[in-house]
């Protein structure tokens, strides 16, 4: 982007490259904030006398732009001799008034705040924004194993993800999960890394061999083609519920003095212990069974996923961790001392075997059964070591509810005593909290489809109140859709990923608010704004900047300015509540620009000025909705 380069010259007389070398992980050909932050440091070492590579990292972010682009806490400088409050105002008199970039600071006690010059910013990042276009905002280089040596490189997560159970509810855990793991790629891979998602499917146990048998008394061809989802989901309940009521049967007549061992040797339970038994030891009859349930469950699943924007590089599943993988994991822990036996089962005790609090904490979990099967914590083991062998991963995260978060602690204690404390390392929970009141308006069985489903119609009666508008959407029905599945994300992630939060049909679908239609709705109008216009990108890329003065426009070049800073932050956070509160600000700033920013029936080079900056918006605001996992819509 030549505007930068200009103005990095003009600044301090530097090359992009001198920047660089001065300023370690700085990219302000990227990120025009790294060469404010690159100038601020040099122009306050002469003013402060410390070094400027130390001022650098302690330049923050503000939490509104009326309190600045840019704060500098004095005290973290740690300059001795003088309060940090007279120094704030004695260094904020001593700044050059001459200066490019930066206007006078501000002080308040021992903060020191700063404010962008509106000339060189509005100059320089439309024309970025314009450059980038969906690359905007993005690093590739924090993915690279070695920043200063591309060939080296990237590195690699796994992200594992959704996870339902297959013949069981796809329930409120799974969609956080799916919404939030989705995002995570999308984060990571924007950051150039290279992602695999894994889906771990739920799909062995004995659980499964019971769905079998209820397959081979109801099961019906035609209603598992058609909808293998809902069909097993039925067999399930259906099978369960004639398991409960045989049991009770069974406990009752025991109690009367009955021998019912020979009734008890063919219960459903017995016929479905033997039928996964027959799993277990690769009967091809019944694991071909159980493959097919499976495979015709995944290609469902990958229709909802692909409504989300989501794919996965991998469905691999509770059923897919192998018993000679487990056999060498249990050797391995008998090796290292780290299990017992227990009335012919094996745990882990982990009060004898980590000292105090932690050991507690991590309470006594069962890795083999009594009569040797597997369990789940023992699968997520091979699973996870499975995986480093596999992928040699950098990095993994495991997106899933917080009420597994002493199961992954065990999981990740487990694989540091085992003598991986490198692999343990890399691994990571993102944990959340629930959705409460999550129910269709038909009835309480949520599968996502029905969910997703539910709140599109609810958003096709939003839309259908605006007639007008409503004849000329191409496809209501599409629109509803992308519309209906905004909103649940945008609930979804609005609040940090612990909280719990309760799903609500109205407000989600509203457009006021901070709603998933406010943000589309936001979209769409900068899409008609450019569409009314007509003019050509040609003509945008000539548009006369300076003709930008007004306060609305010059905040919205600085809430620009800053994306590439947020999504950075994000990395750290990682929580898509960073992304959506940034999306909120933009687009509120948007909402108050129009009154002072009219586009059409100005004077045409106003018009073209006006409308490049709202195309960069426009650009800006769609990099973030995709990110976390939107398709904004260009009509609505
Ligand atoms: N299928 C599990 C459930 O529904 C979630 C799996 C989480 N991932 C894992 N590696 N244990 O509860």
């Amino acid at each position: 982007a030549a505007p930068i380069d200009q103005l990095v010259k003009q600044v301090d007389g530097l090359s992009l490259d001198a920047v660089k070398a001065k300023f370690p992980d700085t990219y302000p050909d990227l990120n025009i904030m790294d060469l404010y932050r690159a100038h601020l440091s040099t122009v306050l070492s002469e003013v402060t006398g410390v070094d400027a590579a130390l001022i650098y990292p302690q330049l923050g972010w503000t939490s509104g732009l009326e309190k600045g682009d840019m704060a500098l806490p004095v005290p973290a400088l740690r300059v001795k001799g003088k309060k940090p409050d007279e120094l704030a105002q004695e260094w904020a008199a001593k700044f050059p008034d001459t200066d490019p970039l930066f206007s006078k600071p501000t002080v308040s006690q021992v903060h020191m705040s700063f404010f962008l010059k509106a000339s060189p910013l509005v100059n320089a990042v439309i024309p970025l924004v314009h450059g980038k276009g969906a690359e905007y905002g993005f690093n590739k280089n924090d993915g690279l194993k070695d920043p200063k040596d591309p060939s080296k490189g990237q590195k690699r997560i796994i992200v594992e993800f959704s996870s339902p159970n297959i013949a069981k509810p796809f329930h409120a855990g799974h969609l956080r999960s799916t919404i939030i793991g989705g995002f995570l790629s999308n984060l990571y891979s924007g950051a150039g890394w290279d992602v695999i998602r894994i889906n771990y499917l739920g799909d062995w146990g004995k659980q499964y061999g019971l769905l079998a048998l209820a397959y081979e008394k109801y099961g019906d061809e035609e209603a598992l083609q058609k909808d293998p989802i809902n069909h097993l989901f039925q067999l399930y309940v259906r099978i369960n519920t004639e398991m409960t009521a045989e049991k009770e049967e069974l406990t009752k007549r025991k109690e009367a003095g009955e021998d019912v061992s020979a009734l008890e040797a063919n219960s459903l339970d017995e016929q479905a212990r033997r039928y996964f038994k027959k799993m277990t030891d690769r009967d091809a009859d019944a694991l071909a069974m159980w493959k097919r349930f499976r495979d015709l469950s995944i290609v469902r699943y990958k229709d909802t996923y692909a409504r989300l924007n989501i794919h996965f590089d991998e469905y691999s599943g509770e059923s897919q961790v192998t018993e000679e993988a487990m056999n060498e994991v249990g050797k391995l822990m008998e090796e290292k001392k780290i299990c017992k036996e227990d009335k012919g089962a094996q745990l882990i005790d982990f009060s004898e075997l980590i000292p105090g609090k932690e050991g507690k904490r991590l309470e006594k979990p069962l890795v083999r059964k009594r009569d040797g099967t597997a369990l789940y914590l023992t699968r997520d083991i091979s699973e996870l070591l499975g995986r480093h062998e596999k992928y040699h991963f950098d990095k993994m995260i495991y997106v899933v509810a917080s009420a597994q978060d002493l199961h992954l602690r065990q999981l990740f204690k487990i694989i540091e005593l085992l003598g991986f404390k490198d692999i343990a390392d890399k691994c990571q929970h993102i944990n959340f909290g629930l959705v409460l009141g999550m129910s269709t308006r038909k009835g309480t069985v949520k599968f996502l489809d029905d969910i997703l489903r539910d709140v599109a119609d609810k958003m096709h009666e939003v839309m259908k109140k605006n007639e007008n508008k409503y004849s000329q959407i191409e496809d209501p029905l599409a629109t509803a859709d992308v519309l209906g599945i905004s909103s649940v994300m945008v609930q979804d992630m609005s609040g940090k990923r612990i909280n719990n939060y309760t799903f609500n049909m109205e407000t989600m679908t509203s457009f006021e608010g901070d709603t998933g239609p406010y943000l589309q709705y936001a979209h769409a109008r900068l899409n008609s704004i450019r569409r009314k216009a007509g003019v050509s990108d040609e003509e945008l890329a000539k548009a006369d900047l300076s003709l930008l003065t007004e306060t609305s426009a010059i905040n919205l070049c600085r809430h620009m300015a800053g994306w590439p800073d947020v999504v950075k932050n994000t990395l750290k956070t990682l929580e898509p509540t960073t992304v959506l509160t940034y999306l909120f600000k933009l687009t509120h700033a948007l909402s108050s620009s129009y009154d002072q920013l009219q586009v059409v029936g100005s004077e045409p080079e106003l018009m073209k000025a006006r409308l490049a900056l709202y195309t960069a918006v426009q650009t800006v605001l769609a990099n973030g909705m995709r990110l976390i996992g939107l398709t904004p819509v260009d009509r609505m």
